[in-house]
């Protein structure tokens, strides 16, 4: 049910420096799939309008190390931390970086969700981790409907 070693996931919001095309979007893929691969970190990123949503999973080394790589990148600003959580086990164990371009309607849906679980330490807190948290059930749908392209 959980992987061998520890796993967090972050969830964050961002805004394009420059309106992402197509040729844009996929050289960043490229290079971050090449650089997940490496690492272990798996996840799925969401762009639509200028806004880009990104979740991404993997050991608490590597992830720090990817989060500082995509922190420092120019090509995004205004980042805002919606989740930042050990999980039990990946979301995305077969996407070294997954990719959708949903309706701007949709990101906001998902962006919007409740991300961060109430009451740190609490049983509750623990139990809706477990579940998922609102923002983590919306993404899940949200992959399940489109089924699995990249
Ligand atoms: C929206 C976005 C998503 C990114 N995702 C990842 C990622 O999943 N893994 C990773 O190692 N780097 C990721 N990066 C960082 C890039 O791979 C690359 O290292 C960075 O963009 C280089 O900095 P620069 O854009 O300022 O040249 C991401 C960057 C952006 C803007």
């Amino acid at each position: 049910m959980s992987d061998q070693h520890p796993l967090e996931a972050i969830v964050y919001v961002s805004a394009s420096v420059q309106p992402m095309g197509d040729g844009r979007l996929e050289a960043l893929l490229v290079e971050a799939r090449r650089l997940n691969l490496e690492s272990g970190v798996t996840g799925a990123l969401i762009y639509s309008d200028g806004v880009f949503m990104q979740y991404f999973e993997g050991e608490p080394g590597p992830m720090a190390q990817t989060y500082e790589r995509i922190r420092k990148s120019r090509q995004h600003s205004r980042l805002v931390e919606l989740m930042n959580e050990p999980i039990g086990a990946r979301e995305f164990p077969d996407w070294h970086m997954a990719l959708a371009q949903p309706s701007q309607s949709e990101l906001l849906a998902i962006s919007t969700a409740n991300w961060v679980v109430e009451g740190a330490r609490s049983r509750a807190r623990a139990s809706a981790r477990s579940q998922g948290s609102g923002g983590l059930t919306l993404l899940r749908d949200f992959w399940r409907r489109r089924g699995s392209t990249g």
